[in-house]
């Protein structure tokens, strides 16, 4: 380890060394097993004498802190805590205090919630099938990149991305999307969340109006508000957002056209020249936010906001989150040249660029094909499934659930039918507790809590996700739910 050695005045420099490591061994930031720098090399980093040094790594040894054997080096005693360090070799406590303040703003600003659990039917929302994800062919290609001839100068790279990504990716979506686009508007981003605060900075003053779908898509609105811009939540019904509840001085809109999140509407094609129509009379910006649209089961995809602008108001956002793995943070945004500047500033003063590697390896696996194949092998597992729950829910499980019509993404969502939001609260705890994982549309998840589906405001709906439930499982997740939906 590359050890951190201060003295304090120049006595008895053996003692202090000596003292410091034996410290770190006892509170556990050394653990056993771990080896400490050759004595000659730390005698030099900290101008002593190796004689010093050696003197320190001796009185260690005698005390059994450490051990040296030859070719092996001074590495710390693996008997001396058979049960863990003294501290049980956990980390030291975090630093309690300090009396720096961050801006009021961030005290009502939560850290996302613990997702690790794997529970035995996972019907949450927002997870791809990760079990199904080409690793070996992913592995192959990063590791291709991580190599010195592929690395050039090691210099950093340009802020809008990979220049082959971004070739890659404007094919990909004029083709799977229609979206009017060349490589020079393409942005390669850290997820669809950061091509949001990318945008975010160039466009909005503080106080500026945001209208955000409600419900809608939480971290976004998150963002919005760490911006220190109002937000307004504007009811969505079966046709998506209301474009008439929009107030006047909104000056963006952040819209999921292709899926509404989480309803799973999709935007009619009269409300999409409603919305672009109002964008311009009121010079507003649209973020058309396209997340999971890949994955459409029936009918043709209506044209995206982006191909349907004549003003370039729309900044169309793709991301690898539910198409590849949501770890990845790979995202992308296509944004009118009027902004290709201020974004490309943006992305370099808040991070210079994504990771090189992984857009190098990402050019490659769309290029040879990987990408679709993978996208077309999952639409299929996914619409088994999404076939198998819809039937269930007009079927079997149509007694207490309506679903709301949705041919898109990885959920669908349903009424609870004569049910108050208590009873759907008791139903998902009785599902937890039969291992069963849903969630409820969440309440209150925007700043004016306006009705979600204007035509029946107080009925509480439910999500049911099928990304992260394998298709074998799926018939004993129902089972679980429907014997749960019995005896509510
Ligand atoms: C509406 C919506 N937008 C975007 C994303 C993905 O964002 P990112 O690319 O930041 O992972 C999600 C993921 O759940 C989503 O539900």
């Amino acid at each position: 380890v590359d050890l951190h050695v201060s003295f304090d005045g120049r006595a008895n420099l053996a003692g202090q060394i000596y003292q410091q490591i034996r410290a770190a061994v006892l509170d556990g930031r050394l653990r056993p097993g771990e080896t400490l720098p050759p004595s000659r090399e730390l005698a030099r980093r900290l101008a002593v004498s190796r004689n010093t040094v050696g003197l320190a790594y001796d009185r260690l040894a005698a005390e059994g802190f450490v051990t040296t054997r030859a070719g092996a080096g001074t590495y710390v005693s693996a008997l001396l805590f058979p049960d863990g360090p003294a501290t049980g070799g956990s980390d030291p406590p975090a630093r309690s205090g300090g009396s720096l303040r961050p801006r009021p703003i961030w005290s009502g600003i939560p850290l996302p919630p613990d997702l690790s659990a794997m529970p035995a039917f996972d019907f949450r929302v927002g997870l791809p099938d990760v079990r199904l994800f080409p690793y070996a062919t992913w592995r192959r290609l990063v590791g291709e990149q991580l190599r010195a001839s592929a690395m050039g100068s090691g210099m950093a790279g340009e802020p809008a991305g990979h220049p082959g990504l971004r070739i890659a990716i404007a094919r990909h979506i004029r083709v799977s999307r229609a979206v009017h686009t060349s490589p020079q508007d393409v942005l390669v981003t850290n997820g669809i969340q950061q091509a949001i605060d990318l945008i975010g900075r160039v466009l909005l003053e503080p106080g500026a109006c945001v209208a955000v779908e409600d419900p809608g898509y939480r971290p976004p609105q998150l963002l919005f508000e760490s911006l220190g811009t109002r937000i307004v939540g504007i009811p969505v019904d079966g046709e998506g957002l209301i474009v008439d509840a929009l107030p006047a001085d909104a000056r963006m809109i952040y819209v999921t056209p292709s899926h509404q999140f989480p309803t799973g509407v999709a935007m009619s094609l009269p409300r999409r020249i409603a919305l672009l129509s109002w964008a311009e009379r009121h010079d507003a910006a649209i973020i058309e936010d396209d997340y999971d649209s890949e994955f459409r089961y029936a009918g043709q995809p209506l044209e995206p906001l982006q191909s349907l602008d004549r003003s370039g108001r729309v900044l169309y956002l793709g991301s690898f989150s539910k198409t590849m793995l949501p770890t990845l943070r790979l995202g992308f945004l296509v944004a009118p040249a009027s902004l290709r500047h201020a974004l490309q500033a943006a992305k370099f003063v808040t991070d210079w660029h994504t990771a090189q590697p992984a857009q190098a390896a990402l050019a490659e696996f769309i290029d040879e094909g990987g990408l679709a194949r993978h996208i077309r092998r999952m639409r299929n597992e996914y619409q088994a499934r999404h076939e198998r729950i819809a039937d269930e829910l007009t079927g079997p499980m149509a007694r207490w659930l309506e679903p709301i019509p949705s041919a898109a993404g990885l959920h669908l969502s349903a009424y609870l039918k004569d049910g108050t939001t208590e009873d759907l609260r008791r139903l998902l705890a009785r599902a937890h507790a039969a291992g069963v994982e849903l969630y409820e549309l969440p309440q209150g998840t925007t700043v004016v809590p306006a009705g979600y589906l204007s035509r029946r405001p107080a009925q509480p709906v439910l999500l049911i996700g099928y990304g992260g439930i394998p298709t074998d499982r799926l018939d004993e997740g129902l089972r679980r739910l429907r014997r749960c939906l019995e005896t509510l």
